[in-house]
């Protein structure tokens, strides 16, 4: 039954709580837990539904799994028997298209129906399609939606992404691993979670290293074994209570928030007029000062990542001055605004690649950039979450707010947040959730 959170806002979060274990990197693990013929345990694996999705998927393909405990799941993928990845699954969420090179390991083949996903612009496999191609599998399309793959043996080849995916680099890894030869993929994706998917893929028996200028390097192997592994802790979510604690100006302890992997949030989080202390296991994040505005552009690893963008947008609402934020991942990521508007926030959107650079999304016309001025005080009100990130913001901005606010369309913040009531109410927030019928919510 879909749910609602009601919000009171404009208290101070203060107090310590523990993110999870990574979805980006946990969905794909669970994939690759299937090029092994054996059983696959993977520890720190949140209980969020993209993660059920995911292993019902497995499942559909002849694998079973069972949680061992709250975040144990094993994977037992000896009788993986059905090349089809089925369209009911793929409809909700893109990690389909990574099933690919598993099924083409183990099976020679694989069939895919269709790609769904968040609603933040248009999701292209092209990069997937053009290297699995250059590493010798057939790729016919079906239709606009369908594809059917096949190649008895992937062969190594030297790969030039044509912009540093992240879907891409771990299908291509994970095809590489198991192809003859070498493979050297340039201009790749290096976020962390990639490096957590390499270093399992590395245990499994693969040769996989990263190079210099965004290469990696693959020697494939035929010999792959099942191992036990742990998902890194999520960043994303970790910045996401970071920017709250900052923006309500209390204190949080995020324990699991690693300074290794959140170093440009850190930075950005810094010049916003946010504190933090590290700890071996978390960071402290605070208010030293007034808020100040910022110019910021994401982009792939290194850079400011996408997923941060929204929660810290909600932030600089409370910052003193005009900020500018260009967003050039995705060319429409910018969908909750309106809400934010609606609230009090003062932002304007624009095509133009506002900041240093121009983006590829240049004379595109995509709202891709904001201007945001504050401080603005926000009011709560009625909000309907589009996707996953925008859910966040408008808890976040519901936690700033004065007054009440009710938020419809929670299963999309639960595809990717762990029990983000819990976790909100460990740091003081007036938070609950209650069952609506179909016809109250969106
Ligand atoms: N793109 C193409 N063609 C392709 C693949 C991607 O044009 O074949 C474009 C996309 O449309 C987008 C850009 O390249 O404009 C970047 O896409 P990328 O492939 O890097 O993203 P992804 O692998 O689909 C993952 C995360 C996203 C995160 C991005 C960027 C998962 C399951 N998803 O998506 O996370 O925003 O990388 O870091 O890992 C989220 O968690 O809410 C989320 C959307």
């Amino acid at each position: 039954m879909p749910t609602r959170y009601d919000i009171v806002g404009g208290r101070p979060l203060q107090g310590t709580l523990r993110v999870s274990g990574a979805k980006n990197a946990a969905l794909k693990m669970i994939v690759a837990a299937l090029i092994a013929d054996g059983v696959t345990t993977l520890h720190n694996v949140p209980r969020i539904t993209d993660v059920e999705i995911t292993l019902k998927l497995c499942e559909e393909l002849g694998a079973r799994y069972r949680w061992r405990d709250e975040t144990t799941v094993e994977i037992d993928a000896r009788n993986i028997n059905n090349a089809v990845i089925p369209l009911r699954y793929s409809g909700s969420t893109r990690t389909p298209i990574l099933f690919v090179s598993p099924l083409l390991h183990r099976l020679g083949k694989a069939e895919l129906t269709t790609i769904g996903g968040c609603s933040i612009g248009p999701r292209p496999i092209n990069y997937h399609i053009a290297g699995l191609r250059q590493l010798g599998v057939q790729v016919e399309e079906a239709s606009r939606t369908a594809y059917r793959f096949q190649a008895d043996r992937l062969h190594g080849n030297i790969i030039t992404l044509e912009y540093p995916s992240v879907g891409a680099t771990e299908n291509l890894l994970m095809a590489a691993v198991g192809a003859r030869g070498r493979t050297v993929i340039r201009n790749a994706a290096i976020e962390p979670e990639i490096l957590n998917l390499a270093g399992m893929l590395q245990a499994m028996g693969a040769v996989v290293y990263q190079d210099v200028n965004r290469t990696w390097i693959v020697e494939g192997t035929r010999r792959f074994r099942a191992v036990e592994y742990e998902v890194m802790d999520d960043r994303i979510e970790a910045a996401s209570f970071a920017a709250c604690a900052v923006a309500t100006g209390g204190e949080v302890l995020v324990k699991g928030a690693i300074q290794r992997d959140m170093v440009t949030f850190l930075d950005w989080l810094r010049k916003v007029g946010g504190e933090f202390d590290i700890y071996p296991d978390g960071i402290r994040f605070y208010r030293q000062d007034r808020l100040r505005p910022v110019n910021l552009e994401t982009d792939v690893h290194p850079g400011f990542m996408t997923d941060w963008q929204p929660p810290f947008v909600v932030l600089l609402t409370q910052a003193e001055g005009i900020s500018v934020v260009h967003e050039t991942v995705y060319e429409s990521r910018f969908g909750y605004v309106e809400a934010l508007v609606s609230m009090g926030a003062h932002i304007q959107l624009t095509n133009d690649c506002l900041g240093s650079r121009e983006c590829r999304f240049t004379n595109k016309n995509y709202l891709h950039s904001a201007l945001i001025s504050g401080p603005t005080p926000l009011r709560g009100g009625t909000l309907h979450i589009p996707d996953l990130r925008a859910g966040f913001a408008y808890v976040m901005a519901a936690l700033i707010a004065s007054g009440e606010s009710r938020i419809y369309g929670t299963e999309f913040v639960q595809r990717g947040y762990a029990n983000l009531i819990g976790k909100l109410r460990e740091i003081g927030a007036d938070i609950s959730e209650t069952p609506v019928e179909t016809a109250e919510s969106p």
